[in-house]
């Protein structure tokens, strides 16, 4: 059953619970790029929550913060907000934000359960998650996820869990990384950047730099398309698959429709068209349910069982956003209100 929002007591919410052990504390260099993100849709996300003064909502990526302290200002006192991140310096930055309105906690957006568990939710008026990866973690070499600079081959969102790309690299074949740069990547000489990696391994180069990645799938890629690095989609295909991204989402979504409270937004934004996708199809076949025997007489689609109910198009940031902040230029928001339909 579909509970009121706000039916469990409200505890001061400005504690964070960061479930990881201390040793893995945010580092100097991570803490100097703190705060350098520009959120992207700022606005219209937030417009698209439709926001109750006394409503309970999630941001899944809390990332700078953007959207949360817009959420916030927008909430009046009974008004409560649940930030996740699974990125430890997202945390700090969550830490300072000191309001009794507020919590954050480290975990995979994957886990929403666990943080409605936690905190007696039964029920949210809004989610949001705006998917993909910060600016101080593309910025911070150190990082391991942009070919820009020399740094570890990490990736990791959270270093507190899985596997490097650097590690990925001493154990995958040849074949799986094929398909996963040809997969996440989309890139057409996947095969060809799978075997030159593999010869490198091999021959007993192991690759542990971002730099050196750079330079092997270069050195593999005969076409290179004008204005883009030749590292570009095996970079992203690396980064999806060793953050289970794709995983992440579909964990997620489900969990969603049964956290939202009737009338309750989802709004999600993407950065490429693997996850626009994953949640295009996730609205769709809610909305359209086709779960019926084949040979009952009436049609699913007149019946009145659609969960969700998407809400308008696709949203995509205004040619101003993106002349301010290139990094807008992929973003596609979509949203979706939850049905009484149980
Ligand atoms: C684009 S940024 C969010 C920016 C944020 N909306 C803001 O305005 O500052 C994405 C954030 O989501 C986090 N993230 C990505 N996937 C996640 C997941 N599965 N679970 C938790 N956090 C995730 C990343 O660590 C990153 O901090």
């Amino acid at each position: 059953m579909m509970m009121g929002a706000n039916s469990a007591p409200k505890p001061p919410l400005n504690s964070a619970i960061n479930s990881t052990p201390s040793s893995n504390s945010v580092s100097p260099a991570i803490m100097s790029t703190l705060s350098t993100h520009i959120t992207v849709l700022l606005n219209e996300a937030v417009d698209a929550l439709n926001i109750k003064p006394n409503g309970t909502y999630i941001d899944g990526t809390f990332g700078r913060g953007g959207h949360s302290k817009n959420i916030l200002s927008k909430l009046g006192s009974a008004g409560r907000l649940f930030a996740m991140d699974r990125d430890l310096a997202a945390i700090e930055t969550g830490k300072q934000i000191q309001d009794a309105r507020f919590c954050i906690e480290h975990r995979h957006f994957s886990e929403i359960n666990q943080l409605a568990v936690n905190h007696n939710l039964t029920s949210v008026d809004g989610i949001l998650l705006d998917l993909g990866i910060s600016s101080p973690q593309i910025d911070e070499g150190e990082r391991g996820f942009s070919f820009r600079f020399d740094g570890p081959l990490d990736m990791r969102m959270d270093q507190t869990r899985g596997k490097t790309v650097a590690e990925l690299l001493t154990t995958i074949s040849e074949q799986q990384l094929g398909k996963v740069i040809k997969d996440y990547g989309e890139e057409r000489f996947a095969k060809q950047v799978a075997r030159a990696i593999i010869k490198e391994r091999t021959d007993g180069r192991a690759i542990t730099t971002t730099g050196q990645l750079a330079k092997v799938v270069a050195s593999a890629i005969p076409k290179v398309e004008p204005g883009q690095n030749p590292a570009t989609r095996t970079f992203q295909a690396l980064r999806i698959f060793v953050n289970q991204e794709l995983e992440e989402l579909s964990l997620i979504l489900p969990q969603c429709l049964n956290l939202l409270a009737v009338g309750g937004r989802l709004v999600v934004i993407s950065f490429h068209s693997l996850e626009d996708r994953v949640v295009k199809r996730f609205i769709q076949s809610e909305e359209n349910r086709d779960d019926l025997p084949a040979n009952f007489p009436i049609k699913a689609k007149d019946l009145p069982q659609a969960r969700l109910l998407s809400i308008g198009r696709a949203i995509k940031p205004s040619a101003h956003e993106i002349k301010q902040n290139v990094r807008a230029r992929s973003a596609v928001m979509r949203v979706a209100e939850r049905t009484a339909i149980a």
